[in-house]
């Protein structure tokens, strides 16, 4: 039973008519209907998918398609329905919807059910007896503008349930406490993510209201405008008045990134090998503020394990707003990452401006769909943007990695100059990738115009981003995409020419020698002229990595031979292994994203059991080890709330997996630490559970 009411609304995007959509279950509503419906009222019994053990939901779930699907929804009537209970992120960062009507049988609300609905203007809730909602069921809202309609007689029901107080304007609609500015100081324990090197806790406290003086050198102006900021938002502090001396410099005798800090009394020293070791300490003194302003007097001698603490985000699949990369940019340093690895160019979209190829954005940065969400996602990044964006993230000694894939994932820019490929394309042309997955479609390696190409946009990526690294992709173009060269001449009598023999003409063995070939000229461009650092997502065909490269280890199961090609190789290697360092990935079975391509699930334990060295000792930790990379891959990630929520906590794991020596760590001692440092997230407003 299903009917459809058509109507105009003006502001909605313009994918046809809009309308409001009355059914029992939206299974039965067409994919094009789900995507224009502003109003939406179910009937039937929710369907909450019985899934065998070990399997995703299906795409029948009713609350995964009205979140997901249903994105233009501004009002949703379930009063005809029956659900028990609404699950948890049931409508997690759907910033359109204004109005909900539960019915008189919901007993329960999920955890995040609503987070993030930050239009929400009323929520009828029919059932007599308050049902129980769990933490951040209405989080990052402001529940005073909420209108809450319960039957009359139990309205005081409702003002004394607990999650439902906030609404009635009782509390903060967090159940985070504030953090007691002016409490008399206990010594709460020592909380910090990752965990130092060493940590001596010393008699009585550090009491940061008494400091009078900051000391310094001009080379640290940025830290000290960090010291300043750390004590005014943690601490209450708008000026220096006492006693107390907050003394940072450098020691260059110390690890570029280490630190040593000691805060007692009434006094701070904090000594770094560097303005990025000054800056480590500050994000530690400022972690040990969170639970109160001020902490237990302690001793820190600390320094990474590891070179680079790397996440990856992916604002190709999803578009991820400049501004709220900038977020969490200031996040991610809190964790002492330090290197922001943005993923620009995919099938799915080319998202960074090229001057001499104005075309790329014009027509590859803009599309509707990913898979079956019928949304439109466009937005790309000026240079200007990126630019002020590595200036910003070097205030938190972030480094910007810019990727461009080659010579697969690159369907954009063949959409846009179908000559860059040599693979048979029907009417000349490829449309823009709206799924997931991976296309056919290569850069042709023996065609001079896409060296012209990659050269033109590698010269200007350059410029842009100041850092010492550049990622070219790399990844995937094996199987079967690489038959897209078996069929082109050129590309055969340019492998036959490489091997030295005709042997494997027409074949498509050996045409991974291609993409060396094709690797080693751009590498040539950008370390041997331009001083870069290129890097790739490692392929066990590639056998090798280039000198002065670095290589990702990111295939579950393939880590160990990724590590041996570096021994090999005598190059460096960052380790993102699927099994623990996939954040894309859910959490559990049937926490977001439920419906995906079919991705494992990796657990924070997971996560947190990740020995960079995979256990190959201190010579590969030495000699190959760069570091280590979570990614975001975004094909099921639509909004920067599910980002953060995808990232965290499992990206606080990885920090330390980064970070920490190895002896240090123990995960029922992570997971005491981590109590506090998520609360604090709460309080800032991330998403964030486990
Ligand atoms: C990758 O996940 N395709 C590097
Ligand atoms: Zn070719």
């Amino acid at each position: 039973m299903r009917k459809i009411l058509f109507s105009i609304f003006l502001g909605v995007a313009n994918l046809g008519h809009a309308q409001s959509v009355v059914a029992e279950h939206l299974s039965e509503v067409s994919a094009q209907d789900k995507a224009n419906a502003l109003e939406v009222v179910l009937t039937g019994t929710l369907r909450r998918d019985k899934r065998a053990p070990g399997k995703y939901i299906s795409l029948d779930d009713d609350f995964r398609q009205l979140r997901d699907l249903c994105w233009q929804m501004r009002s949703l009537d379930l009063s005809g329905a029956h659900l028990d209970s609404v699950p948890a992120n049931a409508l997690h960062s759907r910033h359109h919807l204004q109005k909900v009507v539960l019915p008189a049988n919901v007993k329960h609300i999920g955890s995040q059910a609503f987070f993030a609905c930050d239009s929400l203007e009323t929520l009828v809730v029919n059932a007599k007896v308050p049902p129980t909602v769990d933490a951040f069921a209405f989080g990052n809202i402001d529940l005073s503008k909420v209108k809450l309609i319960v039957p009359k007689k139990s309205r005081k029901a409702y003002k004394k349930a607990a999650g439902w107080s906030a609404f009635f304007g009782k509390c903060p609609n967090t159940l985070v406490q504030d953090p007691g500015l002016g409490r008399i100081p206990q010594a709460v324990p020592v909380s910090l993510i990752p965990i130092p090197a060493q940590l001596e806790e010393l008699k009585g406290v550090f009491d940061p209201t008494h400091l009078g003086q900051i000391i310094d050198s001009p080379e640290l102006f940025n830290e000290h405008e960090h010291l300043l900021r750390i004590l005014q938002n943690r601490c209450g502090m708008k000026s220096l008045s006492g006693e107390g001396k907050a003394r940072l410099s450098i020691n260059r005798s110390l690890p570029e990134e280490g630190y040593h800090l000691r805060a007692e009394g009434s006094d701070l020293t904090i000594v770094g090998g560097s303005p990025k070791g000054v800056f480590y300490g500050l994000m530690t003194l400022e972690q040990l503020f969170y639970q109160q302003p001020r902490c237990k007097a302690v001793d820190i001698a600390d320094a990474p394990r590891t070179a680079m603490r790397e996440l990856m985000v992916d604002p190709v699949r999803n578009w991820l707003p400049y501004e709220d990369l900038k977020d969490f940019i200031v996040e991610m340093a809190r964790y002492k990452f330090n290197s922001l690895h943005i993923h620009l160019v995919d099938d799915q979209a080319w998202r960074i401006e090229i001057q001499a190829y104005p075309e790329l954005t014009e027509k590859a940065s803009f599309r509707v769909g990913m898979d079956d969400m019928l949304m439109p996602i466009g937005g790309y990044y000026t240079q200007e943007q990126m630019k002020e964006l590595c200036r910003f993230a070097a205030k938190y000694h972030v480094t910007i990695i810019p990727e461009i894939e080659m010579p697969g994932h690159e369907v954009a820019a063949i959409h846009t100059f179908p000559w860059l490929t040599c693979a048979k394309l029907e009417n000349g042309e490829v449309p823009i990738r709206t799924t997931c997955g991976v296309s056919n479609e290569l850069l042709c390696p023996s065609s001079e115009r896409t060296y012209e190409f990659l050269e033109t946009v590698f010269r200007e990526l350059a410029q842009v981003f100041p850092g010492q690294y550049i990622h070219l992709g790399g990844d995937e173009a094996g199987k079967p995409s690489l038959d897209c060269w078996t069929y082109c001449d050129r590309c055969q009598d340019l492998k036959c020419e490489i091997m030295g023999t005709d042997s494997l003409r027409g074949n498509r063995e050996g045409n991974w020698r291609l993409q060396k070939y094709m690797f080693d000229r751009v590498i040539a461009l950008l370390r041997d002229e331009l001083g870069k650092t290129p890097m790739f997502w490692y392929e066990t065909d590639f056998v090798e990595i280039q000198p002065g490269c670095i290589g990702f280890a990111w295939r579950d199961g393939l880590t160990q031979a990724a590590i041996d090609a570096a021994q090999r190789c005598d190059a460096k290697l960052m380790l993102c292994p699927g099994e623990h360092c996939y954040f894309d990935y859910p959490m559990g079975l049937n926490d977001m994203p439920e419906v995906n391509w079919g991705m494992p699930t990796t657990t924070l334990e997971q996560t947190y059991s990740l020995d960079p060295a995979w256990g190959n000792g201190s010579e590969f930790e030495e000699k190959c080890l760069n570091g280590v990379a979570g990614t975001l891959w975004s094909e099921c990630i639509n909004s920067t709330e599910r980002l953060y929520y995808q990232a965290y906590p499992r990206a606080l794991a990885l920090a330390e997996s980064g970070w920490s020596p190895q002896p240090k760590r123990d995960y029922s001692d992570f997971l005491r630490r981590l109590a506090p440092i998520t609360a604090d997230m709460h309080k800032r407003g991330i998403c964030v559970d486990y």
